[in-house]
């Protein structure tokens, strides 16, 4: 059984055999190459690979399968970029800041087909259903983006609602990536199904912990500008916890305050710093994060496999804990 270093290095040599580089045009191409290459954690094909081999010696059939998930991911970064006016990723320039806009669409347009080509590159029975899961989640997507863009403008978003809208943007994913890898190594529908909670709880805690990071993380570990999300008014957990605890009077300064887009950048991030500083919203949001991957571990232990589980195990612990 492969561990998760290994799966990453699989993962990264699978990748660096993809010669984008080389197809014209090359501002259609150098992006992809470019995103591709700059690396990133690439935990979402190791949760394919990983859970492949639970159930099968030989993980070759989940290879293809797990870089479309990657593939897959990397293009929806190239269109978040541009919706968050996110100018750094993997401590480099987004594209559309070293491209344009207009390449950073038309790249991730194109990344979204070959996510598809490599997806169908597995044995033939297993693929109907490949396709299915992944059209699934592939609108899901859409629908938690669309989400969390009409939060932005609006000031009554409450916990459920953030909640619902971090499952389908981001959870969803890290859960049909193990459900592929299940699919792929020829797993039973409940061990599926279980592996997919695993998924959607770990992917709910790596989204909170994302939101952490993007207020309390540091530039160089992180790798994108600290500071997005109040810049963005984006309703984050941080927020919306903070909104939640506060007395009345801090509760309505905070509300006229985030919401503001008349302040400069960086007044905002530290008017709202000092105030999640008060209200100690860092604790609770790496407490929130606690919860939902222990709720994941809850659902692993009831996949039943004979191997053993102990690399998705330290793999979610490892997601708890990231600085990047
Ligand atoms: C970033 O995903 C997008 C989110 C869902 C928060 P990752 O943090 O997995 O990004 P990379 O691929 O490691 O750069
Ligand atoms: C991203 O959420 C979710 C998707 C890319 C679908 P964020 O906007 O928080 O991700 P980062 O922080 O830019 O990576
Ligand atoms: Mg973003
Ligand atoms: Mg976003
Ligand atoms: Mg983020």
């Amino acid at each position: 059984m492969l561990s998760f270093s290994e799966c990453k290095s699989k993962i990264d040599q699978e990748i660096s055999k993809l010669t984008f580089h080389d197809n014209k045009p090359d501002e259609l191409y150098q992006p992809i190459a470019y995103i591709l290459g700059l690396g990133g954690k690439r935990i979402r094909p190791v949760l394919t690979l990983l859970a492949c081999e639970l159930f099968t010696d030989n993980s070759d059939a989940a290879v293809h399968p797990a870089l479309a998930v990657e593939i897959f991911h990397n293009f929806t970064l190239l269109h978040d970029d541009i919706m968050d006016k996110a100018p750094m990723r993997r401590n480099n320039p987004t594209v559309h800041h070293k491209w344009n806009e207009n390449i950073a669409i038309l790249s991730g347009d194109a990344m979204n087909i070959i996510a598809y080509q490599h997806l169908c590159r597995t044995k033939t029975e297993f693929i109907p259903e490949l396709i299915d899961i992944f059209s699934k989640v592939a609108i899901e997507i859409c629908e938690g983006q669309q989400l969390d863009m009409n939060f932005e403008t609006r000031t009554d978003v409450t916990l459920p609602e953030y909640l619902e809208m971090i499952r389908l943007k981001t959870a969803v994913l890290l859960a049909t990536s193990l459900k592929i890898g299940a699919i792929c190594g020829g797993a039973d529908e409940k061990a599926k199904e279980k592996l997919y909670l695993f998924g959607l709880n770990l992917g709910l805690a790596f989204q909170v912990q994302d939101d952490l990071l993007d207020t309390f993380g540091t530039e160089a570990e992180f790798g994108k500008s600290i500071g997005g999300d109040i810049a963005a008014c984006k309703k984050t957990f941080l927020y919306l916890k903070a909104l939640e605890i506060a007395p009345k009077e801090q509760r309505q300064t905070l509300k006229k305050f985030y919401n503001d887009t008349s302040i400069t950048r960086s007044d905002k991030i530290s008017g709202v710093l000092n105030m999640f500083n008060e209200l100690r919203i860092k604790e609770i949001a790496s407490e929130m994060v606690a919860y939902y991957t222990n709720a994941a571990m809850r659902a692993l232990d009831e996949v039943m496999v004979q191997k053993p589980k102990d690399e998705l195990k330290s793999l979610a612990y490892l997601i708890m804990n990231r600085k990047a």
